[in-house]
């Protein structure tokens, strides 16, 4: 029968995704999210709905789950920016009150969704976990509150917990079923799903944010992860927590991608033009922001195997077509 999970925000993108995955590895999961942002279609059909705040956690959460999986948070860099009290609220608020509810409910195993946006501006490429911490935007410095918390709550009552920082998530994921998740933000900021509106004449053109970094082509480069490979991390991280420990692992393939590369990659994927125009720098934009996975590879044992770009693209790119004919 497997274990039962609580995933907070599985409506959202990677949330929906690793829903997917602990179904298939044939677990329970209860998803709780408030849609604000999640997309109802996006739980999985085997998962238990509550429509709720992580605020309100106590509500659910009883003994008979063995964890939680927590995405349930605001994460546009550019909203926290003008909005920054939403971000302490939601995501920094609403995670005490989860740690709580899950003390109270004895439910002592945490799986969290941490990001790269915790290290700021990097000094090095790639990055590895003890990077000094030094976010620019308060997006990311409400996630780097989270794992403090997380880090107290382990040391003072015994919590096992994992925080998983994301480099730039991509592409989608086709479970058993036939059921495709993939990314679908309101208002979309990510550079591959942009990408591909514009293949799909959704949008006129691209806007290249800068091309005067100290890049080999003068734009962005980052590290992109196939979900599916994401997602897996996650089932491994629940069987390296260990009682009283916080172990935080980043996630990335080690590779960097300019946005040129990207866009190109689109084309060939997809076979269809895409115009791009060169638009300034967008703020608190790092030059390279590459992962050290090494910890996670030797600690969870995690392997990613979807690691080429033209791969990731052409999931994202078929759950973009089928949303089109949907
Ligand atoms: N970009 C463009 N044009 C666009 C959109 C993006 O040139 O229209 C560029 C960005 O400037 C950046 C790159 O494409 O250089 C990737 O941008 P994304 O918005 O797709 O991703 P980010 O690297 O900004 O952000 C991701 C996550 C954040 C996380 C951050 C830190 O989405 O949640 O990585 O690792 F905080």
């Amino acid at each position: 029968m497997g274990n039962k999970y609580l995933v907070t925000g599985g409506a959202g993108y990677v949330g929906s995704v690793v829903a997917a995955h602990l179904l298939e590895a044939g677990h329970q999961v209860t998803v709780l999210d408030d849609l604000s942002t999640g997309h109802r279609a996006g739980v999985p059909a085997g998962a238990e709905f509550i429509e709720g705040r992580i605020q309100d956690a106590a509500k659910w959460l009883d003994p008979s789950y063995r964890a939680v999986l927590h995405f349930a948070a605001f994460s546009q860099v550019g909203e926290s920016v003008v909005n920054p009290e939403k971000y302490w609220v939601n995501n920094v608020g609403g995670t005490t009150a989860l740690l709580a509810a899950m003390r109270d409910a004895g439910v002592r195993t945490l799986v969290f969704s941490s990001t790269a946006a915790t290290y700021g501006e990097p000094e090095t490429a790639p990055i590895p976990e003890d990077a000094p911490t030094a976010p620019t935007n308060p997006y990311g410095a409400s996630k780097l509150a989270v794992d403090h918390m997380i880090s107290g709550e382990c040391a003072a009552h015994g919590l096992a917990a994992v925080s998983l920082r994301y480099f730039n998530v991509a592409g989608a994921h086709r479970a058993a079923d036939g059921t495709t998740y993939g990314e679908r933000h309101d208002p979309e900021t990510h550079l591959i799903p942009l990408v591909l509106q514009v293949a799909q004449g959704r949008r006129e053109a691209i806007s290249v944010f800068g091309d005067d970094y100290p890049t080999p082509d003068g734009t962005c480069v980052r590290d992109y992860i196939h979900v599916a490979d994401l997602a897996e991390a996650h089932l491994l991280a629940l069987d390296a927590a260990r009682a009283g420990e916080h172990l935080i692992c980043n996630l990335g393939n080690g590779n960097g991608f300019s946005v040129r590369e990207v866009i190109e990659t689109v084309r060939k994927v997809t076979g269809h033009p895409v115009p791009e125009v060169t638009a300034p720098r967008r703020g608190g934009d790092p030059a390279v922001l590459v992962a050290s996975a090494e910890r996670a590879k030797e600690l969870l044992g995690w392997r990613p195997s979807r690691t080429d770009l033209a791969g990731i693209v052409a999931d994202a790119w078929e759950f973009a077509r089928r949303k089109e004919t949907a």
